[in-house]
């Protein structure tokens, strides 16, 4: 049997889930300031779920995808992303009625890529959807909410904001039938991969990161000369917003998203810290989706960011609380402890009992953990009705009434573990 986690799969634990908890929370907690209700949808879904959306010749559907039969036959599929899964549970639920909605969620999920520093086969994203509005101030809504979540991690200053249009479906297809006339002039020199994308997806072979491709794509048509008047007044207003909420951007026109379901505006967050898999946070506009699974036309916009990515740009790691170790001597005191670990965790302290060994080993166990108090309990206190209370960082040992421990430990308390 390997007793490895499989390829691109991790055990995440001490400080990385320390940092892992803290993208998340912050993330929660701004995501109430900005209306966001928790939204769990499944792991896995119908593989159709995300087939047509993310599209069939993307990358994510054609080889990413960890797709098999159940044993009742059912063709699931481990979760890419969060979208279309939670455009699918507003379906089923009947949300229709509820409009505008806003989703917030967070969780692993799946995607068999080459893993890399940054990029893993499971991964974890904080990911929110808004449901309903149509209009461009909505998308500078939503990134605002990421930048938000930037700022209280400290790494605005890290990242840039990387801004598209994707126009409308009617510029779209037009410049679809222009860029292909024009690839199509090219093909011979096209990378094999390009070729391919030729008939299945020709935009993205603007995102191809093969060097026979860049002078190609170099010279390729722009979509900002094909989009009409509706889909530029988007952008316009999406940018006015932005600039009226003092976000900076950068207007990235090569930023094509690695989803089909995209329509207007798409973003990125991008730092270049973390090498190769710079993309932080990511969204876009996809007022399409909801209709092509089958439910009443709803637009929607909403990001997902990488919690690895970003708790890896951290530069600090939050402070695990600092344990007081219950030390209860002897089997009078076993009992006795079992009440008093009760209250003082009621009070708020993190308790640890530790009840085997003498006392030397146990006193040094605690301060290998980084224990902030340790309460000793045995025959003598327990006729007393008191505890030995030891606060590890300056030696001092007090005689404490067990009614008044945990007024002493918070009293003593220095703060958090170093
Ligand atoms: P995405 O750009 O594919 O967008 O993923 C969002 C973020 O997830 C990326 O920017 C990156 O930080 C992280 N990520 C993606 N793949 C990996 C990986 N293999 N390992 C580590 N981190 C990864 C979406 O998923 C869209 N559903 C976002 C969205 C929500 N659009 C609208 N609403």
């Amino acid at each position: 049997m390997k007793l490895q986690p499989a390829r691109g799969t991790r055990d995440i634990f001490g400080k990385e889930a320390r940092r892992m908890a803290h993208v998340v929370q912050t993330f929660k907690r701004i995501g109430v300031t900005h209306g966001f209700e928790e939204l769990s949808t499944p792991i896995f879904e119908f593989t159709d779920v995300f087939k047509r959306p993310l599209g069939e010749a993307s990358d994510i559907v054609s080889k990413e995808m960890y797709t098999f039969q159940d044993r009742g036959g059912e063709d699931i599929t481990l979760r890419p992303e969060f979208t279309a899964g939670v455009c699918r549970a507003f379906i089923s639920n009947g949300m229709t009625q509820n409009l505008p909605c806003r989703f917030m969620s967070h969780g692993p999920a799946f995607r068999y890529e080459r893993p890399q520093k940054g990029r893993y086969r499971q991964f974890h994203q904080l990911n929110a959807e808004l449901l309903g509005p149509d209009t461009p101030e909505f998308d500078v809504d939503m990134i605002a909410f990421a930048a938000h979540i930037l700022s209280d991690l400290g790494l605005s200053q890290r990242v840039t904001l990387n801004i598209n249009t994707l126009g409308d479906g009617e510029s779209r297809a037009l410049y679809r039938e222009n860029l292909v006339d024009y690839f199509k002039s090219h093909k011979n020199s096209l990378s094999d991969d390009s070729k391919e994308r030729l008939t299945k997806n020709p935009l993205r072979i603007l995102d191809s990161k093969s060097k026979d491709d860049q002078a190609i794509i170099a010279g390729a048509p722009k979509l900002s000369d094909h989009l009409n008047e509706k889909s530029c007044d988007f952008f316009a207003r999406v940018k006015a917003g932005l600039d009226a909420s003092s976000i900076a951007y950068t207007h990235n026109e090569r930023l094509v998203r690695g989803m089909d379901y995209y329509n207007h505006t798409a973003f990125e967050f991008i730092t270049t810290d973390l090498g190769a898999q710079g993309t932080v946070i990511g969204g876009g506009r996809y007022d399409g989706l909801i209709k092509q699974l089958g439910g009443t036309p709803t637009a929607g916009v909403g990001f997902a960011g990488g919690i690895e990515r970003l708790a890896m740009l951290l530069t600090e790691t939050p402070k695990a609380k600092r344990l007081t170790v219950l030390m209860p001597m002897g089997d009078a005191a076993m009992l006795v402890g079992f009440k008093v670990a009760e209250n003082l965790r009621r009070a708020g302290i993190a308790v640890a009992t530790d009840r085997s060994g003498n006392l030397t080993k146990r006193l040094n166990r605690a301060s290998k953990k980084g224990a902030s108090h340790v309460v000793i309990i045995g025959d003598n206190e327990i006729t007393a009705q008191t505890a030995q209370v030891k606060t590890l960082d300056t030696g001092d040992q007090q005689d404490i009434a067990i009614s008044r421990v945990a007024d002493h430990i918070k009293f003593t308390s220095t703060g958090e573990n170093p």
